[in-house]
């Protein structure tokens, strides 16, 4: 999809990020705006922010996990602008526990997990699919994964991630086998400046208590806070906004704004399966 000038824009997890990276650019590229995200307060300062800059945006406060309420944030958006042109699945999270293996993983935080991450994508798909379909513009949908989503890990996230890839790869051959006027792409960034590591705020009632700190392992608590001082030295999300508009605009499928640490295990492990060989163990720190 060349043109983005006039197009509409919905894009969910908006508040913080890269979704807020996404709605900054897509508003300078003369986008309307649909934004969603489940946090309130957050979300309406990033409405008052694009509008102030000029941008035709609209919120709506959404739980992608919920699929009644992201039905209601199509109806809003096809209200206020008639067409959906860009669908950004991109809501996220991550219990704090992100790297506990899957045998120490509770139960809550696997069904949060994949609630959000890959129903929620799902939701987005059911939704807006159809309609975009039926609108009979040109369009595209760019699910947000990870690069966790090519990497492997036992536990919710990495599962959650590989979900979302295998579900938009497999859009991306459905639309293309229906002659469809919609594409699609899969977002697999590598470590990025946001919040997602303190996505506990946003942990529902009903997906159990939050990560108790002193109940983990000494080793899955110093991944961590190594972790998290990678999240901090990451790359800018604007970076990987760009990376989003560009695919978009050249109908590129894989989206893969990595650090080359990653694409090196990347490589190892596409090595590993072309060889059929066991996964090599990552390096250790
Ligand atoms: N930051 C990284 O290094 C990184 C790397 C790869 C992939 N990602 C993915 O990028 C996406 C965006 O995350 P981010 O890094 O910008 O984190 P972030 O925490 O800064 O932003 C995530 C946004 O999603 C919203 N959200 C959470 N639960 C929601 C729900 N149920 N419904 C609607 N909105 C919800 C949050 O309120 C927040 O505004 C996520 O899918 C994440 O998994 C992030």
């Amino acid at each position: 999809m060349e043109r983005l000038q006039g197009r509409v824009a919905v894009i969910t997890g908006v508040a913080s990020g890269i979704g807020l990276a996404l709605a900054r650019r897509c508003a300078r590229e003369g986008m309307k705006l649909v934004l969603a995200d489940i946090e309130p307060a957050p979300l309406a300062a990033a409405c008052d922010e694009l509008r102030a800059a000029g941008a035709d945006a609209v919120a709506e406060r959404t739980d992608v996990a919920d699929a009644a309420s992201v039905e209601a944030l199509a109806d809003a958006a096809y209200r206020r602008f008639g067409a959906v042109h860009l669908l950004c699945n991109n809501a996220g999270v991550s219990a704090a526990a992100l790297r506990t293996p899957a045998w120490e993983t509770r139960l809550e935080d696997w069904h949060w997990t994949l609630g959000v991450n890959l129903m929620g994508v799902v939701h987005g798909i059911r939704t807006f699919v159809p309609r975009m379909l039926a609108g009979g513009d040109e369009g595209h949908v760019v699910n947000t994964a990870s690069v966790a989503g090519l990497l492997t890990g036992s536990g919710p996230y990495f599962a959650s991630k590989h979900g979302v890839v295998c579900v938009s790869e497999g859009l991306y051959k459905d639309l293309r086998l229906a002659g469809a006027k919609v594409a699609a792409s899969v977002l697999c960034p590598g470590v990025i400046r946001t919040a997602i590591l303190d996505a506990e705020r946003n942990r529902p009632a009903d997906a159990g208590a939050p990560t108790d700190w002193a109940g983990l392992s000494d080793a899955a608590r110093e991944w961590v806070q190594r972790f998290r001082a990678e999240l901090e030295a990451g790359w800018a999300p604007a970076t990987v906004a760009d990376a989003v508009v560009d695919a978009v605009r050249s109908d590129r499928f894989y989206i893969v704004p990595a650090q080359e640490r990653y694409l090196g295990l990347l490589r190892l492990r596409l090595e590993d399966l072309r060889a059929l060989r066991n996964p090599t163990l990552p390096p250790v720190g």
